[in-house]
């Protein structure tokens, strides 16, 4: 048993109570994704120190207790490079969700989320997370027992880039053994000049459509709702939120814990790090939380053991 003595406790990140958090296990990670928010630069990553598992276990149960956390994302890097331990911290969530490339094979945690990140067919996939990425993912996918108990989500990230392949993904993944597909948008920082973004949200708004057609043809597998997708668009988009996040309730109930300087937390803007650009941010997260609110649905639990709770889960897609 630890000595509890000689861990080190959290940085002071105030009073206010976060019903979610989103924690970055480590700052290590074997792909190398051209859309990765983690490794830009401003963000907290650069060192690539470690909290030991002990500190940190001891770390997220004092910043549960303080801040009232009931649901954890996990995630990195890649959170499976320190699977052992994330397992274990699961533990201390009533809701927990682990968002990992697949790479090292999908964990079994019954009763809890895991998301799969892919972004598109092999051809448009590979050139963004590494080559053979996709079939070593798929081969997760089917190799895993579908009866343990996990809900398995694929996420895709949509870009720019891989926009193009929407169909084609779901053409071949709704014959998967999953519990459904998630889809995110690209969140940019300010002038990005990745060439990911779209010109402007007009543009986004078509492929926004195509989704919503994805979701008419499969309503079972595509698990985000037509409402949030039609608050993402153009005209309405600013009002979930803000210019500088002022009306993001991802920003306002979800503390991101990002790996920083010594090995501690730090705090960054938000969930996508520092330096973002909220008037193009395509986090499903973001205006699935205005939706629910909207809907006096605000509290509901994300990643929960029960039945209902999954359900919302698979209508949340969080970061994811
Ligand atoms: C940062 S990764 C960490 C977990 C794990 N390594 C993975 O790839 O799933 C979490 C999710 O964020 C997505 N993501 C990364 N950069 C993004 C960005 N700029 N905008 C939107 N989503 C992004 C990834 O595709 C992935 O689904
Ligand atoms: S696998 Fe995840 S953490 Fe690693 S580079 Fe890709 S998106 Fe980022
Ligand atoms: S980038 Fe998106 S998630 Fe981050 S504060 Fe802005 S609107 Fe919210």
């Amino acid at each position: 048993m630890a000595d509890q003595t000689q861990l080190t406790d959290p940085t002071d990140f105030g009073t206010d109570q976060y019903p979610h958090a989103l924690v970055n296990v480590t700052n290590v990670c074997n792909l190398d994704c051209r859309h990765c928010f983690v490794f830009r630069a401003n963000n907290p990553q650069a060192p690539r120190d470690k909290m030991n598992d002990a500190t940190m276990l001891h770390q997220l149960k004092i910043l549960r207790d303080k801040h009232g956390i009931r649901s954890m994302l996990f995630m990195g890097g890649e959170p499976m490079i320190r699977k052992d331990m994330v397992l274990e911290a699961t533990k201390l969530f009533p809701e927990s969700a682990i968002v990992t490339n697949g790479t090292y094979g999908i964990p079994s945690v019954p009763g809890h989320l895991v998301t799969v990140s892919l972004d598109g067919p092999m051809e448009l996939n590979d050139p963004i997370r590494g080559e053979g990425v996709f079939d070593k993912v798929k081969k997760a996918v089917f190799d895993r027992d579908p009866t343990d108990g996990t809900t398995v989500m694929l996420q895709m990230a949509v870009t720019r880039q891989n926009a193009p392949g929407l169909e084609e993904f779901l053409t071949e993944v709704s014959q998967w053994p999953i519990n459904g597909v998630a889809f995110s948008f690209y969140v940019p920082v300010k002038n990005d000049q990745t060439g990911l973004d779209w010109k402007d949200l007009k543009e986004r708004d078509r492929v926004l459509d195509r989704v919503i057609a994805l979701k008419k043809q499969y309503p079972h597998v595509v698990k985000s709702h037509i409402p949030t997708l039609e608050m993402m668009k153009s005209d309405v988009a600013l009002e979930s939120t803000g210019e500088n996040g002022e009306n993001c309730i991802l920003r306002r109930d979800t503390l991101p814990l990002y790996m920083g300087d010594g090995g501690q937390f730090e705090k960054p803007f938000c969930c996508y790090g520092n330096d973002v650009d909220c008037t193009k941010c395509g986090a499903y997260a973001v205006f699935n939380r205005a939706y629910l609110e909207q809907q006096g649905r605000g509290n509901k639990s994300r990643y929960g053991r029960d039945g209902e709770a999954v359900i919302e889960a698979l209508n949340e897609q969080v970061v994811d």
